[in-house]
Protein backbone atom coordinates (compact mmCIF):
# COMPACT_ATOMS: atom_id res chain seq x y z
CA UNK A 1 0.00 0.00 0.00
CA UNK A 2 1.67 3.53 -0.87
CA UNK A 3 0.13 6.71 0.83
CA UNK A 4 1.44 9.99 1.14
CA UNK A 5 1.34 12.84 -1.24
CA UNK A 6 4.17 11.57 -3.96
CA UNK A 7 2.96 8.45 -5.62
CA UNK A 8 6.11 5.67 -5.91
CA UNK A 9 4.54 4.76 -9.23
CA UNK A 10 5.54 8.45 -10.61
CA UNK A 11 8.58 7.98 -9.34
CA UNK A 12 10.52 10.66 -7.16
CA UNK A 13 13.46 11.12 -10.34
CA UNK A 14 12.05 8.74 -12.58
CA UNK A 15 12.49 10.16 -15.95
CA UNK A 16 9.03 11.10 -17.38
CA UNK A 17 8.90 8.25 -20.30
CA UNK A 18 10.51 5.62 -18.07
CA UNK A 19 6.80 6.45 -16.24
CA UNK A 20 5.06 6.17 -19.39
CA UNK A 21 6.55 2.74 -20.03
CA UNK A 22 5.66 1.02 -16.83
CA UNK A 23 2.03 2.53 -16.28
CA UNK A 24 1.80 1.05 -20.04
CA UNK A 25 3.41 -1.92 -18.70
CA UNK A 26 0.90 -2.27 -15.72
CA UNK A 27 -2.45 -1.40 -17.81
CA UNK A 28 -1.16 -4.51 -19.74
CA UNK A 29 -1.13 -6.47 -16.91
CA UNK A 30 -4.57 -4.94 -15.57
CA UNK A 31 -5.99 -5.77 -19.37
CA UNK A 32 -4.63 -9.62 -18.53
CA UNK A 33 -6.61 -9.88 -15.28
CA UNK A 34 -9.52 -7.69 -17.17
CA UNK A 35 -9.81 -10.59 -19.58
CA UNK A 36 -10.22 -13.53 -16.99
CA UNK A 37 -12.54 -11.90 -15.30
CA UNK A 38 -14.63 -11.33 -17.92
CA UNK A 39 -14.51 -14.61 -19.67
CA UNK A 40 -15.56 -15.64 -16.19
CA UNK A 41 -18.53 -13.12 -16.25
CA UNK A 42 -19.62 -13.64 -19.70
CA UNK A 43 -19.81 -17.50 -18.59
CA UNK A 44 -21.92 -16.62 -16.10
CA UNK A 45 -19.23 -18.30 -13.22
CA UNK A 46 -19.25 -15.07 -11.36
CA UNK A 47 -22.47 -13.18 -9.86
CA UNK A 48 -21.95 -9.17 -10.01
CA UNK A 49 -23.10 -9.34 -6.25
CA UNK A 50 -21.89 -5.43 -5.62
CA UNK A 51 -21.94 -2.15 -6.99
CA UNK A 52 -18.09 -2.36 -7.02
CA UNK A 53 -17.84 -5.25 -8.97
CA UNK A 54 -20.22 -3.51 -11.46
CA UNK A 55 -17.83 -0.49 -11.58
CA UNK A 56 -15.15 -2.99 -11.68
CA UNK A 57 -16.84 -5.07 -14.88
CA UNK A 58 -17.37 -1.41 -16.55
CA UNK A 59 -13.62 -0.48 -15.70
CA UNK A 60 -12.35 -3.63 -17.38
CA UNK A 61 -14.59 -2.78 -19.96
CA UNK A 62 -13.11 0.28 -21.13
CA UNK A 63 -9.50 -0.29 -20.39
CA UNK A 64 -10.53 -3.66 -22.67
CA UNK A 65 -11.43 -1.25 -25.10
CA UNK A 66 -9.57 1.65 -25.10
CA UNK A 67 -6.29 0.22 -23.34
CA UNK A 68 -4.14 3.55 -24.12
CA UNK A 69 -6.43 5.41 -21.74
CA UNK A 70 -4.79 5.87 -18.52
CA UNK A 71 -6.65 8.48 -16.22
CA UNK A 72 -9.47 6.24 -15.74
CA UNK A 73 -7.60 4.10 -13.48
CA UNK A 74 -5.66 6.78 -11.53
CA UNK A 75 -9.20 8.68 -11.05
CA UNK A 76 -11.00 5.78 -10.21
CA UNK A 77 -8.72 3.92 -7.99
CA UNK A 78 -9.08 0.69 -9.65
CA UNK A 79 -7.76 -1.41 -7.72
CA UNK A 80 -7.76 0.17 -4.69
CA UNK A 81 -4.47 1.13 -3.98
CA UNK A 82 -1.87 1.93 -6.56
CA UNK A 83 1.19 0.25 -6.03
CA UNK A 84 4.52 -1.39 -7.92
CA UNK A 85 3.65 -4.22 -8.02
CA UNK A 86 1.05 -5.04 -10.83
CA UNK A 87 -0.89 -1.56 -9.24
CA UNK A 88 -2.91 -3.88 -6.76
CA UNK A 89 -3.15 -4.05 -3.30
CA UNK A 90 -1.01 -6.92 -2.29
CA UNK A 91 -1.63 -7.13 1.14
CA UNK A 92 -5.05 -7.77 0.02
CA UNK A 93 -5.29 -11.77 -0.57
CA UNK A 94 -5.28 -14.91 0.55
CA UNK A 95 -2.87 -18.07 1.67
CA UNK A 96 -2.44 -20.75 -1.04
CA UNK A 97 -0.75 -24.18 -1.02
CA UNK A 98 2.10 -24.46 -2.34
CA UNK A 99 4.61 -27.26 -2.60
CA UNK A 100 7.83 -25.24 -4.08
CA UNK A 101 7.50 -23.44 -0.66
CA UNK A 102 10.14 -22.94 1.76
CA UNK A 103 12.62 -20.75 0.35
CA UNK A 104 15.39 -22.04 2.13
CA UNK A 105 16.60 -24.82 5.55
CA UNK A 106 16.61 -22.51 8.14
CA UNK A 107 19.60 -24.85 9.54
CA UNK A 108 21.56 -24.27 6.75
CA UNK A 109 21.37 -20.78 6.99
CA UNK A 110 24.21 -18.95 9.95
CA UNK A 111 22.01 -15.99 10.08
CA UNK A 112 18.63 -17.99 10.95
CA UNK A 113 18.72 -17.76 14.92
CA UNK A 114 18.16 -21.11 16.50
CA UNK A 115 15.04 -19.79 18.44
CA UNK A 116 13.04 -19.62 15.14
CA UNK A 117 13.71 -22.45 13.34
CA UNK A 118 11.05 -24.70 14.65
CA UNK A 119 11.85 -27.96 12.61
CA UNK A 120 15.50 -27.91 14.87
CA UNK A 121 13.49 -27.65 17.79
CA UNK A 122 11.22 -30.48 16.82
CA UNK A 123 8.18 -29.24 15.48
CA UNK A 124 7.05 -32.24 13.25
CA UNK A 125 4.38 -30.83 10.81
CA UNK A 126 5.84 -29.82 8.28
CA UNK A 127 2.73 -28.25 6.33
CA UNK A 128 2.95 -24.72 7.37
CA UNK A 129 5.97 -24.10 5.32
CA UNK A 130 3.84 -24.52 2.50
CA UNK A 131 2.34 -21.44 1.72
CA UNK A 132 2.09 -18.72 -0.81
CA UNK A 133 0.61 -15.64 -0.20
CA UNK A 134 -1.74 -15.21 -3.39
CA UNK A 135 -2.67 -10.99 -3.62
CA UNK A 136 -6.40 -10.70 -4.99
CA UNK A 137 -5.42 -8.80 -8.25
CA UNK A 138 -1.87 -9.44 -9.17
CA UNK A 139 1.34 -12.25 -8.21
CA UNK A 140 3.68 -11.37 -6.09
CA UNK A 141 6.72 -12.16 -8.67
CA UNK A 142 8.90 -15.57 -8.32
CA UNK A 143 12.80 -13.48 -7.36
CA UNK A 144 15.87 -15.08 -8.66
CA UNK A 145 18.25 -14.25 -5.89
CA UNK A 146 21.38 -14.18 -8.76
CA UNK A 147 19.50 -11.57 -10.55
CA UNK A 148 18.45 -9.64 -7.13
CA UNK A 149 21.73 -9.53 -5.52
CA UNK A 150 23.34 -7.92 -8.63
CA UNK A 151 20.38 -5.36 -9.07
CA UNK A 152 21.18 -4.90 -4.93
CA UNK A 153 24.91 -4.65 -5.54
CA UNK A 154 26.00 -2.08 -3.19
CA UNK A 155 23.26 -1.04 -1.28
CA UNK A 156 22.90 -0.73 2.06
CA UNK A 157 19.37 -1.93 3.40
CA UNK A 158 18.42 -0.93 7.25
CA UNK A 159 15.79 -2.90 9.29
CA UNK A 160 14.88 -0.68 12.92
CA UNK A 161 12.47 -2.46 15.41
CA UNK A 162 11.75 -4.98 17.44
CA UNK A 163 12.73 -8.60 17.74
CA UNK A 164 10.21 -8.76 14.93
CA UNK A 165 12.01 -6.93 12.70
CA UNK A 166 15.51 -8.93 13.46
CA UNK A 167 13.25 -11.89 12.08
CA UNK A 168 12.82 -10.11 8.96
CA UNK A 169 16.59 -9.35 9.07
CA UNK A 170 17.57 -12.68 9.13
CA UNK A 171 14.88 -14.01 6.71
CA UNK A 172 15.97 -11.25 4.81
CA UNK A 173 19.67 -12.29 4.99
CA UNK A 174 18.74 -15.99 4.65
CA UNK A 175 16.41 -15.03 1.27
CA UNK A 176 19.44 -13.38 -0.28
CA UNK A 177 22.11 -16.30 0.15
CA UNK A 178 20.41 -18.89 -1.87
CA UNK A 179 22.11 -16.65 -4.33
CA UNK A 180 25.34 -16.66 -3.18
CA UNK A 181 27.72 -19.42 -3.83
CA UNK A 182 30.31 -18.66 -1.70
CA UNK A 183 28.83 -18.78 1.88
CA UNK A 184 31.46 -17.67 3.97
CA UNK A 185 31.75 -14.42 1.92
CA UNK A 186 28.60 -13.43 4.01
CA UNK A 187 29.72 -12.77 7.64
CA UNK A 188 28.68 -10.30 10.54
CA UNK A 189 31.15 -7.42 10.05
CA UNK A 190 32.01 -7.53 14.01
CA UNK A 191 31.85 -11.10 14.29
CA UNK A 192 29.11 -10.78 17.08
CA UNK A 193 26.49 -13.74 17.91
CA UNK A 194 22.53 -13.10 17.30
CA UNK A 195 21.01 -12.14 20.39
CA UNK A 196 18.35 -10.73 22.10
CA UNK A 197 19.51 -7.53 23.70
CA UNK A 198 22.08 -6.75 20.80
CA UNK A 199 21.69 -3.22 19.55
CA UNK A 200 23.05 -3.79 16.23
CA UNK A 201 24.00 -6.57 13.67
CA UNK A 202 25.44 -5.82 10.87
CA UNK A 203 25.57 -8.75 8.07
CA UNK A 204 27.53 -8.39 4.91
CA UNK A 205 27.89 -9.70 1.30
CA UNK A 206 31.29 -9.25 0.08
CA UNK A 207 31.48 -9.97 -3.06
CA UNK A 208 28.16 -7.96 -4.05
CA UNK A 209 29.32 -4.66 -1.49
CA UNK A 210 25.82 -5.23 0.00
CA UNK A 211 25.26 -4.36 3.65
CA UNK A 212 22.18 -5.67 5.49
CA UNK A 213 21.69 -4.11 8.84
CA UNK A 214 19.73 -4.48 12.21
CA UNK A 215 19.39 -1.70 14.66
CA UNK A 216 17.11 -2.66 18.04
CA UNK A 217 14.69 0.03 18.89
CA UNK A 218 11.94 -1.44 19.69
CA UNK A 219 10.17 1.86 21.09
CA UNK A 220 12.21 4.20 17.62
CA UNK A 221 12.37 7.04 20.57
CA UNK A 222 15.00 7.06 23.31
CA UNK A 223 14.74 6.04 26.80
CA UNK A 224 16.58 7.97 29.33
CA UNK A 225 16.58 8.40 33.64
CA UNK A 226 14.09 8.78 35.50
CA UNK A 227 13.64 12.80 36.13
CA UNK A 228 14.71 14.08 39.38
CA UNK A 229 11.77 13.70 42.00
CA UNK A 230 9.90 11.12 39.51
CA UNK A 231 7.64 8.92 41.93
CA UNK A 232 9.36 5.44 43.09
CA UNK A 233 8.04 3.22 40.44
CA UNK A 234 9.04 5.97 37.50
CA UNK A 235 12.53 3.89 37.01
CA UNK A 236 12.87 5.01 32.74
CA UNK A 237 10.91 7.63 30.58
CA UNK A 238 10.41 7.24 27.45
CA UNK A 239 11.07 10.73 25.99
CA UNK A 240 8.13 10.49 23.26
CA UNK A 241 9.44 13.36 21.80
CA UNK A 242 12.98 12.34 20.81
CA UNK A 243 13.88 9.86 18.42
CA UNK A 244 16.47 7.11 19.35
CA UNK A 245 20.09 7.64 19.75
CA UNK A 246 21.32 5.45 17.13
CA UNK A 247 19.04 7.12 14.49
CA UNK A 248 21.94 8.56 13.21
CA UNK A 249 23.32 5.38 11.75
CA UNK A 250 20.30 4.90 10.02
CA UNK A 251 20.56 7.94 7.51
CA UNK A 252 22.49 6.85 4.50
CA UNK A 253 20.82 3.86 3.97
CA UNK A 254 19.58 2.61 1.01
CA UNK A 255 16.35 0.95 2.42
CA UNK A 256 14.63 1.91 5.72
CA UNK A 257 12.31 -0.72 7.20
CA UNK A 258 10.79 0.10 10.21
CA UNK A 259 8.47 -1.35 12.72
CA UNK A 260 7.30 -1.17 16.22
CA UNK A 261 4.22 -2.34 18.21
CA UNK A 262 4.86 -5.43 20.52
CA UNK A 263 6.51 -3.13 23.09
CA UNK A 264 3.67 -0.99 24.08
CA UNK A 265 1.75 -3.10 26.34
CA UNK A 266 1.13 -2.02 29.86
CA UNK A 267 3.70 -5.06 30.89
CA UNK A 268 6.30 -3.93 28.97
CA UNK A 269 6.31 -0.72 30.35
CA UNK A 270 4.52 0.47 33.12
CA UNK A 271 5.21 -3.03 34.74
CA UNK A 272 8.93 -2.38 34.40
CA UNK A 273 8.99 0.81 35.52
CA UNK A 274 8.98 2.47 32.03
CA UNK A 275 7.02 5.84 31.92
CA UNK A 276 6.35 8.54 29.26
CA UNK A 277 7.89 11.94 29.14
CA UNK A 278 7.07 14.80 26.73
CA UNK A 279 8.99 17.95 26.62
CA UNK A 280 10.99 17.31 30.12
CA UNK A 281 7.67 16.40 32.17
CA UNK A 282 6.60 13.16 33.03
CA UNK A 283 3.21 12.31 31.83
CA UNK A 284 2.24 9.37 33.96
CA UNK A 285 -1.83 8.97 33.27
CA UNK A 286 -0.89 8.94 29.40
CA UNK A 287 -2.50 5.98 27.55
CA UNK A 288 -0.58 4.01 25.36
CA UNK A 289 -2.36 4.26 22.31
CA UNK A 290 -1.67 8.15 22.84
CA UNK A 291 1.85 7.67 23.72
CA UNK A 292 2.30 5.32 20.28
CA UNK A 293 0.62 8.10 18.44
CA UNK A 294 3.08 10.71 19.29
CA UNK A 295 6.14 8.37 19.33
CA UNK A 296 5.09 8.19 15.69
CA UNK A 297 4.88 11.58 14.89
CA UNK A 298 8.07 12.26 16.51
CA UNK A 299 9.56 9.48 13.77
CA UNK A 300 7.97 10.93 10.90
CA UNK A 301 8.62 14.64 11.47
CA UNK A 302 12.54 13.04 11.66
CA UNK A 303 12.36 11.58 8.88
CA UNK A 304 10.75 13.99 7.00
CA UNK A 305 13.74 16.68 8.95
CA UNK A 306 16.66 13.92 8.07
CA UNK A 307 15.51 11.39 5.02
CA UNK A 308 16.80 12.27 1.61
CA UNK A 309 14.00 10.42 -0.25
CA UNK A 310 15.66 10.46 -3.40
CA UNK A 311 18.52 8.53 -1.74
CA UNK A 312 16.52 6.35 0.27
CA UNK A 313 12.82 4.35 0.03
CA UNK A 314 11.63 4.00 3.48
CA UNK A 315 9.04 1.91 4.47
CA UNK A 316 6.92 1.07 7.55
CA UNK A 317 5.73 -2.29 9.00
CA UNK A 318 2.54 -2.85 10.70
CA UNK A 319 1.39 -4.71 13.77
CA UNK A 320 2.61 -8.11 12.88
CA UNK A 321 -0.33 -10.19 13.82
CA UNK A 322 0.10 -12.38 17.02
CA UNK A 323 -2.26 -14.84 18.28
CA UNK A 324 -2.50 -14.97 21.88
CA UNK A 325 -6.16 -16.67 23.01
CA UNK A 326 -7.80 -17.17 26.26
CA UNK A 327 -9.19 -14.93 28.83
CA UNK A 328 -6.34 -13.34 29.81
CA UNK A 329 -4.56 -13.48 26.34
CA UNK A 330 -1.98 -15.89 27.91
CA UNK A 331 -2.51 -19.34 25.85
CA UNK A 332 -0.98 -19.91 22.69
CA UNK A 333 -2.17 -22.91 20.65
CA UNK A 334 -0.44 -22.95 17.47
CA UNK A 335 -2.51 -24.87 14.61
CA UNK A 336 -1.44 -26.86 11.78
CA UNK A 337 -3.34 -25.30 9.32
CA UNK A 338 -3.73 -21.59 8.94
CA UNK A 339 -7.21 -20.29 9.77
CA UNK A 340 -9.85 -19.78 6.96
CA UNK A 341 -10.13 -16.15 8.77
CA UNK A 342 -9.15 -13.47 10.55
CA UNK A 343 -11.28 -13.13 13.39
CA UNK A 344 -10.84 -9.29 13.53
CA UNK A 345 -7.24 -10.23 13.83
CA UNK A 346 -6.91 -8.09 10.29
CA UNK A 347 -7.28 -5.02 12.34
CA UNK A 348 -4.64 -3.39 14.67
CA UNK A 349 -4.94 -0.02 16.55
CA UNK A 350 -1.06 -0.05 15.93
CA UNK A 351 -1.82 -0.29 12.19
CA UNK A 352 -4.29 2.13 12.11
CA UNK A 353 -1.55 5.08 13.55
CA UNK A 354 0.89 4.06 11.68
CA UNK A 355 -1.30 4.42 8.50
CA UNK A 356 -2.79 7.46 9.63
CA UNK A 357 0.75 9.20 10.47
CA UNK A 358 2.15 8.29 7.17
CA UNK A 359 -0.87 9.28 5.29
CA UNK A 360 0.32 13.02 6.34
CA UNK A 361 4.12 12.73 5.74
CA UNK A 362 5.42 14.77 2.81
CA UNK A 363 7.97 12.89 2.11
CA UNK A 364 6.77 9.31 0.57
CA UNK A 365 6.90 6.03 2.80
CA UNK A 366 5.68 2.61 2.13
CA UNK A 367 3.54 0.61 4.41
CA UNK A 368 3.93 -2.57 4.48
CA UNK A 369 0.56 -3.78 5.83
CA UNK A 370 1.30 -7.15 6.68
CA UNK A 371 -1.57 -7.42 9.58
CA UNK A 372 -3.71 -9.16 7.47
CA UNK A 373 -2.03 -11.65 5.89
CA UNK A 374 -0.49 -12.83 9.58
CA UNK A 375 -3.80 -12.53 10.86
CA UNK A 376 -4.24 -16.18 9.26
CA UNK A 377 -1.39 -17.73 10.12
CA UNK A 378 -2.26 -19.16 13.28
CA UNK A 379 -0.31 -22.28 11.97
CA UNK A 380 3.11 -20.36 11.70
CA UNK A 381 4.07 -18.85 15.06
CA UNK A 382 6.72 -20.66 17.37
CA UNK A 383 4.76 -21.71 20.16
CA UNK A 384 6.43 -24.13 21.86
CA UNK A 385 9.29 -24.92 19.27
CA UNK A 386 11.68 -22.27 20.36
CA UNK A 387 15.31 -21.64 22.67
CA UNK A 388 12.73 -21.70 25.37
CA UNK A 389 10.05 -24.29 25.33
CA UNK A 390 8.83 -23.68 28.89
CA UNK A 391 7.15 -20.24 27.70
CA UNK A 392 5.09 -20.38 24.61
CA UNK A 393 5.07 -18.02 22.29
CA UNK A 394 2.48 -16.79 19.65
CA UNK A 395 4.25 -13.39 18.89
CA UNK A 396 6.94 -14.32 17.00
CA UNK A 397 7.32 -16.73 13.53
CA UNK A 398 8.74 -19.87 12.53
CA UNK A 399 11.66 -19.53 10.11
CA UNK A 400 11.53 -20.25 7.16
CA UNK A 401 8.03 -18.76 7.19
CA UNK A 402 5.62 -15.68 7.29
CA UNK A 403 8.48 -13.11 7.15
CA UNK A 404 10.13 -14.52 4.19
CA UNK A 405 6.92 -12.96 2.63
CA UNK A 406 7.40 -9.64 3.68
CA UNK A 407 10.82 -9.62 2.37
CA UNK A 408 9.50 -10.83 -1.16
CA UNK A 409 7.15 -8.32 -1.25
CA UNK A 410 9.86 -6.03 -0.04
CA UNK A 411 11.76 -6.85 -2.36
CA UNK A 412 9.21 -6.34 -5.12
CA UNK A 413 8.80 -3.27 -4.42
CA UNK A 414 12.84 -2.50 -4.12
CA UNK A 415 13.33 -3.87 -7.70
CA UNK A 416 10.26 -2.14 -9.45
CA UNK A 417 11.75 1.27 -7.80
CA UNK A 418 15.31 0.15 -9.38
CA UNK A 419 13.95 0.62 -12.49
CA UNK A 420 14.57 4.18 -11.84
CA UNK A 421 18.60 3.41 -11.63
CA UNK A 422 18.86 1.51 -14.75
C1 LIG B 1 17.94 -28.86 6.60
O1 LIG B 1 19.33 -29.04 6.69
C2 LIG B 1 19.70 -29.93 7.74
C3 LIG B 1 21.21 -29.85 7.88
O2 LIG B 1 21.84 -29.96 6.63
C4 LIG B 1 19.19 -31.32 7.42
O3 LIG B 1 19.54 -32.22 8.44
C5 LIG B 1 17.68 -31.25 7.31
O4 LIG B 1 17.15 -32.49 6.91
C6 LIG B 1 17.24 -30.19 6.31
N1 LIG B 1 15.82 -30.01 6.44
C7 LIG B 1 14.99 -30.03 5.39
C8 LIG B 1 13.56 -29.81 5.68
O5 LIG B 1 15.39 -30.18 4.26
C1 LIG C 1 18.59 -16.79 -12.25
O1 LIG C 1 19.22 -15.85 -13.09
C2 LIG C 1 20.50 -16.28 -13.56
C3 LIG C 1 21.14 -15.10 -14.29
O2 LIG C 1 20.24 -14.40 -15.07
C4 LIG C 1 20.29 -17.49 -14.44
O3 LIG C 1 21.55 -17.95 -14.94
C5 LIG C 1 19.64 -18.59 -13.62
O4 LIG C 1 19.36 -19.71 -14.41
C6 LIG C 1 18.36 -18.10 -12.98
N1 LIG C 1 17.90 -19.10 -12.02
C7 LIG C 1 16.66 -19.54 -12.01
C8 LIG C 1 16.34 -20.54 -10.98
O5 LIG C 1 15.81 -19.16 -12.81
C1 LIG D 1 15.08 15.28 -4.98
O1 LIG D 1 15.04 15.37 -6.38
C2 LIG D 1 14.20 16.39 -6.87
C3 LIG D 1 14.13 16.28 -8.39
O2 LIG D 1 15.41 16.09 -8.92
C4 LIG D 1 14.71 17.75 -6.39
O3 LIG D 1 13.88 18.76 -6.87
C5 LIG D 1 14.74 17.75 -4.88
O4 LIG D 1 15.31 18.96 -4.41
C6 LIG D 1 15.55 16.58 -4.34
N1 LIG D 1 15.38 16.54 -2.91
C7 LIG D 1 16.42 16.42 -2.10
C8 LIG D 1 16.09 16.41 -0.66
O5 LIG D 1 17.57 16.32 -2.48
Amino acid sequence: MQVGPNNVLLGHFRPFYTMFLSISKKIMKMKGHCKIWFFESVGGAVVIGSLSSFIFAVLCAYVYVFPKVQPIIRDYGVPESSDPIGRCNVFDGKWMPDQSYPLYNASECPFAERGFDCLANGRRDKGYLKWRWKPRNCEIPRLNMTEILEELRGKRIVFVGDSLSRTQWESMICILMIGVEDKKSVYEVNGNKITKQIRFLGVRFSSFDLSIDFYRSVFLVQPGPAPRRAPKRVKTALKLDKLDDISKEWIDADALIFNSGHWWTPSKLFEMGWYFQVGGSLKLGMPISSAFRTALETWAAWAEATINPNRTSIFFRTFESSHWSGRNRNSCKVTRQPWSKTRGRDHSRFSDVVIKVVKNMAIPVTVLHVTPMGAFRSDAHVGTWSDNPSVPDCSHWCLPGVPDTWNEILLSYLLSENELYL
